[in-house]
Order: structure tokens, then sequence, then C-alpha cells
């Protein structure tokens, strides 16, 4: 598991939150529902909740150099009276991880996916590889100084810069202006989301497959607040601010990754150029570890998460966050806990036969959507992130996180809340938490050694030491 180290090792980093929440959100929702619902749910592509993600934009893009200049966004330290930070393309270029993205596709490891592929061509000049490691918009669209070898770029996040590199520059900037000029809305946490989750955890578009696993690719784990985090971010702290309450808001973002990944988990499953791969259903969207394990490993137990038995030599649906999106939905309202219970419950026995898969996607998607929109609407007090915490901390004892990627999922999600509670000043003795922390982390540093035992018995640690730290400040939570 890759990510821990470098999540420890960026703690200080600034990082990101949410900061314009709103009847957006709502319209957001709505509008990640795929072409098969009714016509009527959905609004425009444009409009502002839904923009055209970067790579689709019809817009020129312009190529990172022009950002580069030490009086934009290449300053080695920060502007004082500027809006913002101008080092960006600094920490971008000396830190981040989507500089290389492109330079992978030529090592041996891509060579080997491709080769093992069946590739006509090498991985740099292969769609498949760069619609992910690149940003390969079509060549009629690349302006004179872009270059694909430099990876994932500012204008694959921040949209082509063709309309509005004038507007961004005027004397007077306005957020707005440069919205209409076809900047991408990196600041709307539903749109940054479905951004990230473009290439980290699939859409209709682009897909790791379990083909593309099967040739050597790495499975992709994802969990947006974490992953903001460690990017690292090269924007100001200030910003991260809900505009309310002036607290920061990785939480909230956090629980849209949660419900945005569910709903982006149904529509591939719904979608039939991707749900299916020759006669099989698309393995990708399966718990790997149901069909992966050595058969002399006796550690099958019938799995009831959702409450329906059900027993071993079924592959089950990967349910990691809709587990996590459970915790939340229970804490808002024990009743939407309840009818996520009873959906999930439906789409697991339906994809094992009995039922109709696809009105029970369809149906757990729109599920999601509602999730979110209360996510939008719940102010999260400290009262509440400790039932967040508690909560995914009493799925892995009830046995909830059996199969790896659950515990992965939990663990980054549980590091999330604990950092976010720990940032309100309200953990007694945040040194004991993060040891503890640290010692979860340890039992899922390799997962084809990964012990459940093990796993819950950090947990169970965990659990005691948040109990009786926060309580005092923050009211006690009993056990579900
Ligand atoms: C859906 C998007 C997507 C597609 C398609 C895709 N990748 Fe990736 N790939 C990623 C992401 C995201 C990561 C980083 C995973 C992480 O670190 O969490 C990655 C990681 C990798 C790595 C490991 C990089 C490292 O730093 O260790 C290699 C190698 C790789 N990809 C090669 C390929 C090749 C070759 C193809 C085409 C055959 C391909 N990828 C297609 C998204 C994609
Ligand atoms: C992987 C996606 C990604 C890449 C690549 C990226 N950014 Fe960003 N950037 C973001 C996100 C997310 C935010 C924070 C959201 C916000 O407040 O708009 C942000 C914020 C910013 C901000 C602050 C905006 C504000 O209003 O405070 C600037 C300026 C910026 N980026 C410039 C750049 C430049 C220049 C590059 C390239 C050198 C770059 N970004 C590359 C995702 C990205
Ligand atoms: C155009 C596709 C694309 C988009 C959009 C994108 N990423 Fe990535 N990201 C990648 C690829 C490919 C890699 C792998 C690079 C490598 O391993 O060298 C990566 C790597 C990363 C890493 C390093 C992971 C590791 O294992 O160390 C982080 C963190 C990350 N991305 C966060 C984000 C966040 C946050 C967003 C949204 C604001 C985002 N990414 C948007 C393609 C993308
Ligand atoms: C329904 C069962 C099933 C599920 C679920 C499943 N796989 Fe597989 N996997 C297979 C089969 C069958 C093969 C092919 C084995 C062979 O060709 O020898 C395979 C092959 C692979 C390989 C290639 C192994 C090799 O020998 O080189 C990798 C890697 C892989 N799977 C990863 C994953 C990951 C990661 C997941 C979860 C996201 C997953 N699988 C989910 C059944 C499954």
């Amino acid at each position: 598991m890759k990510w821990l180290w470098r999540y420890e090792r960026s703690k200080e980093v600034r990082h990101l939150g949410a900061r314009q929440w709103g009847v957006a959100l709502a319209l957001a929702w709505l509008a990640a529902v795929p072409a098969h619902t009714d016509a009527a749910e959905k609004v425009p592509e444009r409009a502002p909740e839904n923009p055209v993600l970067p790579y689709r934009s019809p817009d020129h893009t312009l190529g990172t150099v022009n950002c580069a200049s030490s009086t934009c966004h290449g300053s080695i330290s920060e502007f004082r009276d500027s809006k913002v930070l101008q080092t960006e393309y600094v920490t971008w270029s000396r830190l981040d991880k989507h500089t290389r993205s492109y330079q992978v596709l030529e090592n041996a490891q891509s060579l080997r996916i491709a080769k093992n592929l069946g590739l006509p061509a090498p991985p740099v000049q292969s769609a498949l590889c760069l619609d992910c490691h690149a940003h390969n918009v079509p060549v009629e669209l690349r302006g004179a100084r872009f270059k694909l070898s430099d990876g994932v770029v500012c204008e694959s996040c921040h949209g082509p810069a063709e309309r509005w590199i004038k507007t961004h520059l005027e004397p007077d900037p306005s957020h707005a202006r440069n919205i209409e000029a076809g900047l991408y809305p990196t600041d709307l946490p539903i749109a940054r989301a479905r951004l990230c989750l473009s290439c980290h955890f699939g859409n209709a578009d682009k897909l790791v497959t379990h083909r593309l696993m099967g040739a050597g690719h790495p499975r992709l784990s994802f969990e947006l607040e974490t992953f903001s985090m460690i990017e690292p971010a090269h924007f100001r702290l200030a910003k991260t601010m809900d505009s309310d309450t002036m607290r920061w808001d990785g939480v909230k973002i956090w629980a849209i990754g949660q419900a945005l990944a569910v709903s982006e988990t149904m529509s591939i499953l719904l979608d039939p150029k991707r749900g299916h791969d020759g006669v099989f259903p698309e393995l990708v969207l399966f718990d790997c570890h149901a069909c992966h394990h050595p058969m002399s490993e006796e550690r099958w137990k019938p799995h009831t998460e959702f409450g329906l038995r059900q027993s071993p030599g079924i592959a089950r649906i990967n349910d990691s966050n809709l587990l996590m999106m459970r915790v939340i939905a229970r804490q808002i309202d024990p009743a939407l806990g309840q009818r996520v219970t009873a959906q999930a419950a439906r789409l697991q026995a339906a994809s094992a036969g009995q039922g109709d898969l696809d009105d029970e996607a369809r149906a757990l998607q729109r599920l999601a959507e509602d999730v979110a929109v209360r996510i939008d609407q719940t102010s999260f007090s400290a009262a509440f992130l400790k039932g967040v915490a508690i909560g995914l901390i009493d799925e892995g004892l009830s046995g909830n996180y059996s199969d790896y990627a659950g515990a992965e999922q939990a663990t980054m999600s549980i590091g999330s809340v604990v950092d976010y509670i720990n940032r309100q000043h309200l953990l007694a003795a945040p040194g004991a938490v993060n040891q503890s922390l640290g010692r979860l982390n340890a039992t899922l540093v390799n997962d084809e050694h990964y012990r459940p035992a093990d796993y819950e018995m950090q947990l169970r640690g965990l659990r005691t030491l948040l109990v009786r730290q926060a309580v005092s400040s923050i009211g006690s939570v009993s056990r579900q």
C-alpha cells in the first residue's frame, strides 16, 4: 500500500477542501445519472455544476510552458498580495507525480503491459494508456507549445486555456468570467470529484479493466481526500474553509468521493460497453480477493454486511465504497442508512442471480445521489464526525472488512476523518492516536498477507483510544 507513507509524510502539507456548496450539488447529482434515465432529470452538460471534463472540451490546449514563468505560476516563493500562491508550477513540477505520468509509459512495466495485451503500438502511442497518463486531446486542439510528454498538466485539470488565458489575466479577474471562458470549476467539490475519479477510478470513457490488470497494470486504489493531500496541494489552505463554519472541509470531500464512487461503479456496471468483457461481467467491479486467494486457505465465512447471507462461492461486487457510504448515511439519518442496507442487499442478491441487476444498480445509483444531496445539507458537527469515525470502526468490528479492498478503503477513510477531528483540536493525545493508526496501516502493507483478525485487533485499540480521548469534548457515541 504505497499511499500510506506518503500520507504520513505529507501531513504538514497544505490541502484543500470544499468551498462552494449549494443547490449546485443537487443538480450535479441529477446530471450524473447516465443516459438511460429520464431525460427530464438531466441538466445540460454545460451547466456550471456539470462542466465538460477537460479532456472533452472543444477548446485548444496551450501547454504548460505558458504557465511556468516566475511572474505567473513559476515563482519559487509565495506572492504575498496575490489571490493565489504563484508557486503552483514549482510544486507541480517538483513534487507532483502527475509530471511523471507520461514517462512511466516508457518503463519496463508499461512495455510488458502493452506486450501482454498485444497492443499494436507502444504505450506512448496508445490512446488506451495516454487517455489517463497524459492530456491526450485531439491533435487539432493542441497548441504550438503543447507537449504530450508533459503528462497530466495544468490544463488536464483546469481545462484547456484557449479562452480563459485572457480572462484570467485581466486586471480584475472574475472567477465567473473564467468559468464561462472554459476554466474547469475545480473549486466545486462535485466537479473536482468527477475530475479525479475520471482517471483514478474510471468512468464510462476510460477504465483500468481486469484485462489491463491481468496484463500487469497496478490496481487502482483511490480515496479523494487522502489523494488530495498527498498530491500535494498547490493552493492555499484558506481556500479550503467552509464559508459557514470557517472549518476545513476535507471530510465533505471524502464523503462526496465515496458517494460518487458508488454512483460511478453503478454506471460502469450499467454501461453495455463496459459492464462486460466477453462472456464475463467486467471483473474489476468485483471484490478481487473473492477469486484471488489460495484454495487451501480456509478463511471463507459467509458475508452478511448488508443483512443478506451470501455463501462462499459467489463473487461479490466490490462494496467497499458502499460500506463507507452507509456509515455516512446512518449518521445523517438512521432511516437513510437502512435504505442503503436494503438496496445494497438487493444489488448483491441480483448479482447472484436473484433479481434484475440493471434495475437494482439503477436504484442504487439514484440512492447514492440522494445520499450526496443529504451530505450537502448536513453540517458536520464534531459529534457527527466522531459518530462517523466510530461507525467506520464498528463496521470493521462486525467483520465487514473481511476483504482487503474494504479494509484499505476504510483505513484511508478513518485516517481522513480522524485527521480532521485532530485539526479541530479535539483529541487529547493525538500522538497516541497517530501511533494506533500506524499500527492499523501496518496490517495492510501486503494485500496477499492481509489477516482480518489482526486488522480487527488494531481497530479495537483505535476505538478505545478515540472513545476515551475525544469523548469529553464531543459527547459520547454508543456502539450501534
Ligand atoms: C483509467 C485510467 C488509466 C488507464 C486507462 C491506464 N492507466 Fe496506468 N495508471 C493510472 C493511474 C491513476 C495510476 C496511478 C495509480 C496510483 O498510484 O494510485 C496508474 C499507474 C500506472 C503504472 C505504475 C506507475 C508507477 O508510478 O509505478 C504503470 C506502469 C501504468 N499505469 C501503465 C499503464 C499502461 C501501459 C496503460 C495502457 C496499457 C495504462 N497505464 C492505462 C490510470 C490509468
Ligand atoms: C491533478 C489536477 C491538477 C493539476 C495537474 C493542476 N491543478 Fe491547479 N488545482 C487543482 C485543484 C483541485 C485545485 C483547488 C481547487 C480550487 O480551489 O479551485 C487547484 C488550484 C489551483 C490554483 C488556485 C486557484 C484559486 O482560485 O485559488 C491555481 C492558481 C492553480 N491550481 C494552478 C495550477 C497550475 C499553474 C498548474 C500546472 C503547473 C496546476 N494548477 C495543475 C488541480 C490541479
Ligand atoms: C488525466 C488523468 C488524471 C487526472 C484527471 C488526475 N490524475 Fe492523479 N494520476 C494520474 C496518473 C496516470 C497517475 C500516476 C502517475 C505515476 O505513477 O507516475 C496519477 C497519480 C496521482 C497521485 C500519486 C499517487 C501515488 O501513488 O503516489 C496522486 C496523489 C493523484 N494522482 C491525485 C489526483 C487528484 C487529487 C486528482 C484530482 C484533483 C487527480 N489526481 C486527477 C492521472 C490523473
Ligand atoms: C470472478 C473472479 C475474479 C475476480 C473477481 C477477479 N479476478 Fe483477477 N483473475 C481471474 C481469472 C480467472 C484470471 C485468469 C487467471 C489465468 O489466466 O491464469 C485472473 C487474472 C488476474 C491477474 C493476472 C494474474 C497472473 O497470473 O498474471 C491479475 C493481476 C488479476 N486477475 C487481478 C485482479 C484484481 C486486482 C481484481 C479485483 C479488482 C480481480 N483480479 C478480480 C478471476 C477474477
